[in-house]
């Protein structure tokens, strides 16, 4: 058997929702990690520092007494956003972050913003205060193919953006492709990344071959092995600008399997688990504790955590529960179509 001790680690970029599923997932996440940062698209979104601290109420009530975590919030930037609000709300420490979707990108972005000029005052107000600004970063032209709509984004969108505040510091989330690797490695240090288990277990073929596969459906979609590799290889490398946001998003089972299925994965349960197997495979898991534990809190400024998890690598594959029940309904963890070896140590 092998050990490994880390700094306890921090999920960047967790979806909770609201009320019997906030109440299932919460524990899946507080398990393991010591903060996350908690996205705002629910139904109504998260915009109002007021609306943020009662949300941050109710997911504390879902944590474990026996958890030590600590959920940071966001604020959902629309084309009306009060800049003041969102200074005060920052300085007062009760958001962290605010969060920027493209207008129809993602689940629950219909309120996000469809004309980047309209936001620019608010994106400098934050680079002023220093506070971060996190994005989803495809485009929602339907003319643009959507499996090249990270890497439109990138030279139009973001560009743009840096272009005119290269001071502001931004996270580009959930990246999928070689340019984004190359886009952030080239930016200055106030652009950096975060990427998934899944967007490093999987490719597109895990969506289409032999049949079409609903629960690797995640935004931005599942692209070709080459960007894959690209990530892989940033991530097991150690580089302080990419870390873990596992964008772990749950949906019911039925909504996922469904003539429109709902975009996102869910993989609190295994993602570290998943992530050992995978630092483990190309030989990086002295790389690990970096991505999952280090640089993105050296990014935000923030402490590592003084709590440390031990990671142990079993002779015989360590199995996961299969799905979250809630009443009758069913949420599918995230099956990385890899065998995985380790698991945390109690
Ligand atoms: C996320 C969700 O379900 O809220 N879905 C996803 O496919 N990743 C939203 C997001 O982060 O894009
Ligand atoms: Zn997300």
């Amino acid at each position: 058997m092998e050990e490994i001790k880390i700094t306890k680690p921090d999920d960047w970029h967790v979806h909770f929702r609201d009320e019997i599923i906030l109440k299932a997932v919460v524990p899946e996440t507080s398990r393991h990690f010591a903060r996350a940062i908690v996205m705002p698209n629910l139904i109504p979104p998260i915009v109002t520092e007021t609306q943020a601290i009662e949300y941050k109420k109710r997911i504390k009530k879902a944590i474990p007494k026996t958890d030590k975590f600590k959920p940071f919030m966001t604020i959902y930037l629309t084309e009306t956003v009060n800049r003041k609000q969102l200074k005060e709300a920052y300085n007062n420490g009760t958001v962290f972050a605010a969060k920027l979707y493209p207008a129809g990108a993602t689940t629950n972005s219909d309120s996000g913003v469809k004309d980047i000029k309209k936001i620019m005052p608010t994106l400098e107000t934050m680079a002023e205060i220093g506070m971060p600004l996190l994005i989803h970063g495809e485009v929602t032209d339907k003319a643009i193919d959507i499996f090249d709509r990270e890497k439109k984004f990138l030279d139009t969108t973001l560009e743009f953006i840096r272009q005119r505040l290269p001071q502001l510091k931004i996270t580009l989330e959930h990246i999928t492709t070689k340019e984004s690797v190359s886009y952030i490695n080239e930016s200055n240090k106030n652009l950096v990344a975060s990427i998934t288990p899944h967007h490093l277990a999987l490719n597109r073929n895990a969506l289409f071959v032999g049949g079409i596969k609903p629960h690797n459906y995640c935004l931005p979609i599942l692209k070709r092995e080459i960007h894959r590799k690209a990530l892989i290889n940033v991530a097991t490398s150690g580089n302080p600008k990419f870390f873990l946001g596992s964008d772990t998003a749950p949906h019911f089972s039925h909504d996922k399997e469904s003539e429109c299925g709902c975009a996102g994965i869910f993989n609190a349960t295994n993602c570290l688990s998943v992530l050992a197997q995978i630092f483990d495979n190309y030989k990086s898991i002295d790389k690990l504790e970096n991505f999952v534990s280090i640089n993105g809190s050296t990014h935000y400024g923030l402490k590592k955590n003084k709590q440390s998890i031990t990671l142990i690598k079993e002779y015989k594959p360590v199995l996961f529960k299969k799905e979250l029940l809630i009443n009758s309904n069913s949420i599918k963890v995230f099956d990385p179509g890899i065998k995985l070896f380790w698991k945390i140590k109690s």
